[in-house]
């Protein structure tokens, strides 16, 4: 989503500080793994039933697109998903465009899938993902065989995908991006020989972890993954943890508040994916995991979060891809630090739904943060008076919920404009927040435009 369309209503939510969070909450479904649920389930044989799917906008496209490729996705009233699998053989030609909306998952995934069909798929997005960088996935989808034209010479969305007969590659990432790993790793499902990712740093891990609950255990060594082409994947039951991006916003809120507890039940906590609790632990609030457990082969645990005063802190390139998405809600705790905070190495946030850097020194900087964009991070100077004001997600649904957050600790209300994005990963996030910082008296508000 990149901004209501002219014409269009837009969300607003209206809120004031000071506000604590406390208690305990749930979090909707980890957006990856549902993403990667679905897909693999419509690439395996067999009935593939999914608790606890995300059923935020971003899954609902994957879904949406799985049907169009002819593949049987049946919802039961008591949310469980089931997807009837006959193999990526059964997939067939689309009828018509692929719209991937705003999800960059959907449309890098999928095209390493359809890279492996014998047909021509078309895929596009909104204005956001349009403007996304696809040299990344396309570059090796071709080296391993497949045709792929795209706009700047397959540098953006749209995607014309001829699919074929692949042969296997030993690919090395210039980005550790687990969406980049993803396509080549299901495009390489379907080649001839091996297929492997290098990647400079370790990604999410997530699609390897579930292709082993699918039967086929990729091969690991340090940040190299394999997987042998041309086998069936078997149909699985699935559970998807909480998701810990949609945690963190809740954690940021309880680290940098206090000096009340705060819990976030069921969380997945995957080592590829817990910077922010450590770097929350760095600036010295108190994090704890309790009843943690390994749900189809995923950590999850409950995150206890008590704040004792924040401190800054320096978060360098070897951290960003296991905090990549919850760098917006980690300036919010550096706003609210004692001391400076440089974040460096996170130019890959240039790129994502906006160009995060920005748009969140920006923002922040509006309420009274002093906060700058660098080339690649930003710098924040802590405790900086902040005030409410008006501000705007610009589309990006980890900028509206940041934005929230921060107000809790403003003085005076704020206005955050745009927010029917956060339903891309975040459907209730407002009556969650209004159940745990009810001081806020969050509101939703809707005006013509
Ligand atoms: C995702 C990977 C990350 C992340 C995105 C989801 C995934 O992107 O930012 O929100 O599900 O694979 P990159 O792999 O491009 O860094």
């Amino acid at each position: 989503m990149s901004g209501a369309p002219a014409g269009a209503a837009t969300r607003s939510w209206r809120l004031r500080g000071p506000a604590t969070v406390s208690g305990a909450v749930g979090v909707p479904g980890d957006k990856s793994i549902s993403h990667r649920a679905l897909l693999l389930g419509a690439m395996a044989h067999g009935t593939t039933a999914i608790h606890g799917l995300l059923q935020g906008e971003d899954c609902r496209t994957t879904m949406a697109a799985l049907r169009a490729l002819g593949v049987e996705v049946a919802e039961s009233p008591d949310g469980t998903l089931c997807v009837h699998g006959r193999g990526p053989e059964a997939w067939r030609e689309p009828e018509s465009v692929l719209d991937a909306g705003n999800s960059g998952t959907t449309l890098r995934l999928l095209a390493g899938v359809l890279a492996g069909r014998p047909f021509c798929s078309l895929l596009t997005g909104d204005g956001s993902l349009r403007r996304r960088p696809m040299r990344r996935i396309v570059d090796p989808l071709r080296a391993m065989g497949a045709t792929v034209l795209g706009r700047a010479q397959g540098g953006f969305p749209p995607l014309a995908i001829g699919g074929g007969r692949l042969g296997g590659i030993a690919w090395r990432s210039p980005v550790a991006s687990a969406q980049v790993k993803s396509a080549i790793l299901l495009a390489g499902l379907q080649a001839a020989g091996e297929t492997s990712v290098t990647e400079p740093l370790l990604s999410r891990d997530h699609t390897e972890r579930m292709l082993s609950a699918f039967g086929l255990v990729p091969r690991r060594d340090g940040t190299t993954v394999t997987v042998p082409g041309g086998r069936r994947l078997t149909a699985a039951a699935l559970t998807v943890p909480g998701d810990l991006s949609s945690a963190a916003f809740f954690l940021v809120a309880a680290a940098a508040g206090g000096p009340g507890e705060l819990c976030v039940r069921d969380v997945g906590v995957n080592p590829t994916r817990t910077g922010l609790l450590d770097v929350l632990e760095r600036m010295g609030a108190e994090v704890r995991r309790e009843r943690g457990r390994v749900v189809g082969g995923e950590p999850v645990a409950d995150l206890v979060v008590r704040g004792r005063g924040l401190r800054g802190v320096r978060v360098g390139a070897e951290l960003i891809p296991r905090l990549i998405d919850e760098v917006p809600a980690l300036a919010v705790a550096a706003a609210l630090a004692d001391g400076e905070t440089v974040i460096s190495g996170a130019a890959e946030l240039r790129v994502k739904e906006v160009d995060r850097l920005s748009a969140v020194a920006e923002e922040l900087g509006r309420m009274g943060a002093a906060i700058a964009a660098t080339e690649d991070g930003l710098c924040i100077r802590g405790r900086a008076p902040l005030r409410g004001a008006a501000v705007s997600s610009r589309g990006d649904h980890r900028m509206a919920m940041s934005l929230a957050v921060a107000a809790l600790f403003a003085d005076g209300e704020t206005v955050v404009r745009d927010v029917a994005c956060a339903d891309i990963s975040f459907p209730g996030f407002a009556r969650v927040l209004a159940e745990t910082a009810p001081a806020c008296g969050i509101r939703e508000e809707t005006a013509g435009v």
